[in-house]
């Protein structure tokens, strides 16, 4: 494959309105429910990226008619929880994790076989974390090396469990919804306790589909022998994508941006508590709830950041963040300290690693821990990196430019596109100076 290399030069700032695109976790799982549902399902602001387009074909191979994605909107026209058809081929679920582990959870529970496969990453990735509570439920599902994918799934009889999460993941929860639902009724109901608040989108959603999720404090219940029905779906915009232009406008001078129908939901907004107590002047507008989930309009202007200790209560929240809040770190005055975040060594790159590697290119003085990172703010320069095809990783860097004294060169960019397509133009917009090649 060639090497998509960004080229971001040194210095400007970021102005203007405009809107990042879909919630990749949102968008995912309005495909995976919507299929499932009885009834159409449409969706408005889907994220065209690579993750999200991959689970939308794979549920094409299971039989599931979905439009295509036209600026955003498509219609599914669901087939019920009975309804998926044996795919022909393996299912292949390119760099998303998310994808992976749903569908696991969801084709548990199917009465045919199937294979997922992914790309280079996702293939080095941990699947035992939900293969194991699977296997509990009564699940038949093989791994490469017991780990890894390709993951074979047979069909099974699934059982309700009561089951504490080992670590505060989404995705495994949302893996052992999805399987609750093919689980019988009168065996009782799926109990699950996870450790810490993690994003519940997965919860909210199926209650919009009309299928009852009781969550009380850490605990979610559910039951099989439901339905969903199809509805409208308007999925906000990705914090996640937005918090590499968050990060931008707070450390460059003379910044000043509105970013429009950001989701704020309680799970994700780890960025902005860590930002404010780092001094980031962050505002919420036009705060409002949109399908079940709360959107606002995010203003952020420039001003002076200092290092804080992370609170742990916060990893979990800001979990796919860390890329960009290591580079708002590298331009705080003092010092900033993460630990708690081991999960972050499993993610589409080993991110402590690659990040360190990084920081270290661009003279940021740090320290590596096995849970986190001790990073000491200040001035920085250029040179080259390399993203290892992770794509928040490409992105944090890009927007490290603003602040740095050089150049910085990234390598491995590709990913960029499965989750944030037209990245290069929004912040070329916004006033980032980057060039994209090919090499
Ligand atoms: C996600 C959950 C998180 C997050 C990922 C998306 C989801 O992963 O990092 O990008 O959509 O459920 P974990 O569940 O592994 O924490």
């Amino acid at each position: 494959m060639t090497d998509l290399v960004f080229t971001a030069q040194p210095g400007g700032r970021l102005n203007g309105e405009f809107r990042v695109p879909g919630d990749k976790s949102i968008s995912h799982r309005s495909i995976i429910l919507g299929s499932i549902a009885e009834g159409e399902t449409t969706v408005e602001g889907f994220l065209e990226g690579e993750d999200s387009l991959a689970t939308l074909k794979a549920f094409r191979a299971m039989g599931v008619s979905i439009d295509d994605v036209t600026q955003g909107a498509t219609t599914i026209r669901g087939v019920g929880l009975h309804g998926l058809q044996a795919p022909a081929d393996d299912l292949d679920l390119g760099n998303s994790g998310t994808a992976m582990r749903l569908m696991c959870g969801l084709l548990a529970g199917q009465q045919f076989t199937s294979t997922l496969v992914g790309d280079e990453s996702l293939s080095q990735r941990p699947m035992g974390r939900v293969a194991n509570p699977l296997r509990e439920m009564g699940a038949n599902i093989a791994l490469r090396e017991g780990e890894f994918a390709p993951i074979v799934i047979s069909p099974a009889q699934l059982n309700p469990i009561n089951y504490a999460l080992p670590v505060a993941s989404a995705q495994i929860k949302s893996c052992l919804l999805l399987a609750s639902l093919y689980t019988d009724p009168d065996k009782g109901e799926t109990v699950l306790t996870e450790p810490a608040p993690c994003r519940d989108h997965t919860e909210r959603m199926l209650n919009g589909f009309g299928y009852m999720v009781n969550t009380e404090g850490p605990v979610a219940r559910v039951s099989g022998g439901g339905r969903l029905t199809g509805c409208h779906i308007d999925v906000p915009s990705d914090i996640s994508s937005a918090a590499f232009f968050m990060v931008g406008a707070a450390i460059s001078e003379g910044s000043d941006i509105l970013l429009q129908h950001v989701g704020i939901n309680p799970t994700r907004i780890g960025v902005i508590n860590i930002l404010k107590a780092m001094g980031a002047s962050i505002t919420l507008e036009n705060t409002r709830e949109v399908g079940g989930e709360p959107v606002a309009d995010i203003r952020v202007q420039y001003s002076k950041l200092r290092g804080i200790n992370i609170p742990v209560d916060q990893v979990p929240l800001a979990i796919d963040e860390f890329p960009v809040l290591f580079i708002a770190a590298a331009c705080a005055e003092g010092t900033t300290v993460l630990s708690g975040a081991e999960e972050l060594r499993v993610k589409e790159s080993d991110r402590i690693q690659v990040m360190a590697d990084g920081l270290a290119v661009l003279g940021v003085s740090h320290e590596v821990k096995e849970d986190g990172i001790v990073i000491e703010g200040g001035s920085f320069g250029g040179g080259e990196v390399n993203s290892h095809g992770d794509h928040r990783i490409a992105m944090a860097f890009a927007i490290a430019a603003l602040k740095a004294k050089e150049a910085i060169v990234i390598h491995d960019c590709h990913n960029v596109a499965t989750s944030f397509p037209g990245f290069s133009e929004l912040a070329g917009n916004a006033g980032l100076t980057l060039q994209v090649s090919e090499n």
